[in-house]
């Protein structure tokens, strides 16, 4: 099996034993609440006839669920895309459950197939995600997109994991880090400022995390530098 086949086997087996595992928003899993940082944006975002919102890499809808009931009395849509057919199905029951399934487009694709149309939206979600397209050029590529996509006063917020690490639980051991995009925080920056240099900056911050996540064969502890970036287009 290539290596980029074995990471995203790794990833599937790791993401959809946590959406079998724990419903949304149960206590004591990372889909217990939305991200804070996602909530206090919107209401920076500029309320028009319609509000387009983008959540790239959405999940079972720990942030899209939130965002659509905060805006319930509004017309907006939120497009959703994930990978996976499990948390795209997920997240339709979930739409249905809080009532804004009239709200929320479920895509099922990989966000490297999802093209982002040009001035279409006022919010554009990466929340842990990035790490996993399928190379850097993948990456580069899809954020000049965002960067495109998004309308004037539109916002991107960004959350991912730099400097990462993962080693056995078990023996303490140094493992090949199964994440696509492996990037130092520095770099991240880097091509941020690079990409959306006329944009303002609202929000950088860094943060160390240690996490255990399922594997194919065991748990093991992952330490990451958590960035997250959130800019506004001028
Ligand atoms: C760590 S979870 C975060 C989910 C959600 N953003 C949240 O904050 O709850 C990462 C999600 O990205 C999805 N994903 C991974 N690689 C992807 C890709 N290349 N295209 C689309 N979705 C992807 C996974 O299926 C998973 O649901």
């Amino acid at each position: 099996m290539k290596e980029i086949d074995k990471i995203r086997k790794s990833e599937r087996i790791s993401h959809e034993m946590m959406y079998t595992k724990y419903d949304l928003f149960a206590k004591g899993s990372w889909l217990e609440k939305p991200v804070q940082t996602v909530i206090n944006i919107l209401s920076m975002i500029e309320c028009k006839e319609s509000i387009n919102i983008l959540d790239l890499g959405c999940g079972v809808g720990r942030n899209a669920i939130p965002i659509a009931l905060y805006y319930k009395e509004y017309n907006c849509m939120i497009d959703a895309v994930d990978i996976l057919d499990i948390a795209i199905k997920k997240l339709r029951d979930y739409s249905i459950y809080y009532g804004v399934d009239n709200t929320i487009n479920g895509i099922t694709s990989s966000i490297e197939d999802y093209y982002i149309s040009n001035h279409k939206y006022d919010l554009i979600l990466a929340i842990s995600v990035l790490e996993y397209l399928e190379n850097m050029d993948f990456l580069l590529k899809k954020l000049y997109e965002i960067r495109d996509g998004l309308k004037q006063n539109g916002i991107a917020c960004f959350i991912c994991n730099s400097n990462i690490e993962e080693k056995s639980i078990l023996t303490n051991q140094q493992l090949s880090p199964q994440f696509e995009c492996l990037f130092s925080d520095e770099e991240f920056y880097e091509m941020m400022a690079k990409v959306f240099e006329d944009f303002e900056l609202l929000k950088r911050t860094l943060k160390k995390q240690v996490y255990t996540i399922p594997r194919e064969n065991e748990v093991v502890k992952m330490e990451t530098d958590v960035v997250t970036y959130v800019i506004k287009k001028r």
